[in-house]
């Protein structure tokens, strides 16, 4: 038996092009739900990383997955651009609209083709099936060139069926044919076995990119990528930080790594710039506040500590007896001093520019002097510090803003929090008592706007090391059944406490105002 093999981009057969979908299926594990701004600061982190193909929604899902795939459309210019549709006419459309400003755009449509699926989920015949897959890819050609088709619940598909609906998505215009294993239920040997299967039955199987989708139902999500790259496949589909439905969707920089590091194994090679990772892993926990686990391979805390003293001695003498990659090489550096309080502007602008978060005017002025306050407070600034202060940055257009808090904490109750709010430009204050801290922080902005939210979230991290190191506070609130995330960094856990919240809270009325203007303030 011969395979064939194809990379859809001539001479290179061993480039690896890189689909990221955190901006669609990771935002699709629940409380994972992304505003279109922070979409868009995501789509910049994956373009600056190199990834070929940002997924950037599923435009007929809602109006706010529209405007974040349009809007990624207009900015992201070197990656492709890529919308999701199911197999109908309107999913088509709203993808075609949605991607209309974009670059470089691509159409990503997909039936299920599982018997399970066609019979339960579809009711659909198989025959059915096959006409709505030339159908969809016919409709899609029409909005742009680039089309892609998937077979979902592929991997749990009768072959010959497989085979004969990827011949027609191909024969229909569909450059790439992505193979998902949906439910996460494959093993590596079968899955790569799949791949190789469609390779050899396949009559036109040379005319399309063969791709992985695989979810980590069953942890095996990057070893059955890797298995389908082993027999062929030329794109993988990932997420940052394994972000994703249920388990989660094969992880980019375990995949990226692990072809870069087992080149003796694995002679591929993809568009990433590696040093980029570690960023781009921050950037989305931060704003999904779905923590990376400290054991995580690439990008967990522990990823490149040595603890043990054996270890340690070995590492002293060579970094290659414990590490297969450098820390620099997935962009984790030293924390290193960067500013101290007599730092200028000047200094300070360059400096954000260096760590890729530039501002310009009111923005700038607003981060310089809470930086001057940090130094105030904090002996030593780091990149990381500074990395956390911008975060909160663009938010000019809130309602709500913190201005001051005064909290009585500690053994003896009742622990109190005073605290005074510009609302809608108007100072108001409350003191309101709690089970705790937080809980009277929480209270007292509740009691200045009033809301329905339930908290879902609450999780402190500690920006760098030092007792004297900035807390990084996430919050996910609920409204209505609409979930949002709020971040807010200070040396002080229960002001950042208190930004994070107003942060969710300022989130939810923008969600709300799509819906009814309102009053703010009790
Ligand atoms: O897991 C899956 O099958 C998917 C498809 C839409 C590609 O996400
Ligand atoms: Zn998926």
């Amino acid at each position: 038996m011969t395979t064939k093999r194809n990379d859809g981009r001539g001479a290179d057969s061993a480039r690896v092009i890189i689909f990221d979908t955190t901006l669609r299926d990771g935002e699709q594990s629940p409380g994972a739900s992304m505003n279109k701004e922070e979409k868009l600061r995501i789509a910049e982190a994956l373009e600056a990383m190199g990834v070929d193909v940002i997924e950037a929604g599923f435009p007929i899902a809602s109006r706010g997955d529209f405007e974040a795939v349009e809007a990624i459309s207009r900015v992201v210019t070197d990656s492709t651009v890529c919308g999701l549709a199911r197999a109908g006419r309107k999913d088509i459309e709203r993808a075609g609209e949605a991607l209309r400003p974009a670059a470089r755009k691509r159409i990503h449509t997909f039936i299920s083709t599982s018997p399970l699926h066609m019979r339960v989920k579809l009711q659909m015949e198989p025959e059915e099936v096959l006409r709505a897959v030339t159908d969809s890819v016919t409709l899609a050609r029409q909005y742009c060139d680039d089309v892609e088709w998937s077979c979902e619940d592929g991997t749990r598909s009768d072959h010959d069926f497989l085979c004969r609906t990827v011949e027609a998505a191909i024969n229909a215009g569909a450059r790439t044919v992505n193979i998902p294993d949906t439910v996460g239920y494959s093993m590596p040997e079968e899955f790569g076995a799949i791949v190789a299967m469609l390779f050899n039955r396949v009559p036109n199987i040379d005319k399309a990119v063969l791709s992985t989708h695989c979810h980590n139902d069953l942890g095996l999500a990057v070893a059955n990528s890797l298995a389908g790259v082993a027999n062929g496949a030329r794109q993988v589909e990932c997420t940052i930080n394994g972000l994703g439905e249920r388990a989660g969707n094969a992880a980019l920089e375990e995949i990226v790594m692990a072809l870069r590091t087992r080149q003796d194994l694995m002679p591929f090679h993809t568009n990433i710039k590696t040093e980029h990772i570690t960023r781009a892993s921050r950037l989305v926990s931060t704003i999904t506040g779905f923590a990376v686990q400290p054991n995580k391979a690439i990008v967990g805390a522990n990823a490149f500590a040595h603890e043990s003293g054996i270890h340690q001695d070995g590492m002293l003498k060579s970094a290659q007896t414990y590490e297969i990659m450098t820390p620099e090489s997935v962009g984790l550096a030293e924390s290193k001093l960067v500013m101290g309080k007599h730092s200028g502007r000047h200094a300070f602008r360059k400096k954000l520019e260096e760590l890729g978060v530039p501002l310009e005017g009111d923005a700038l002025e607003d981060a310089f002097h809470r930086f001057k306050d940090l130094a105030d407070k904090k002996k030593d600034v780091f990149d990381e510090d500074l990395r956390a202060l911008v975060e909160e940055e663009g938010r000019e257009n809130d309602r709500i803003r913190l201005v001051s808090l005064h909290v009585v904490a500690g053994t003896t109750g009742p622990q109190t929090a005073a605290i005074e709010l510009e609302i809608d430009g108007e100072t108001k204050s409350h003191t309101a008592q709690g089970d705790g801290p937080v809980d009277a922080t929480f209270k007292a902005v509740a009691a200045l706007v009033p809301n329905e939210a339930t908290l879902q979230l609450y999780q402190v991290h500690a920006v760098t090391a030092g007792m004297d190191a900035q807390a990084v506070v996430t919050v996910r609130v609920i409204e209505d059944g609409k979930s949002v995330n709020g971040q807010g960094a200070d040396t002080d856990t229960l002001v950042a406490s208190a930004r994070a919240y107003i942060n969710a809270l300022n989130k939810l009325l923008v969600k709300r105002k799509k819906h009814a203007p309102e009053a703010l303030s009790a």
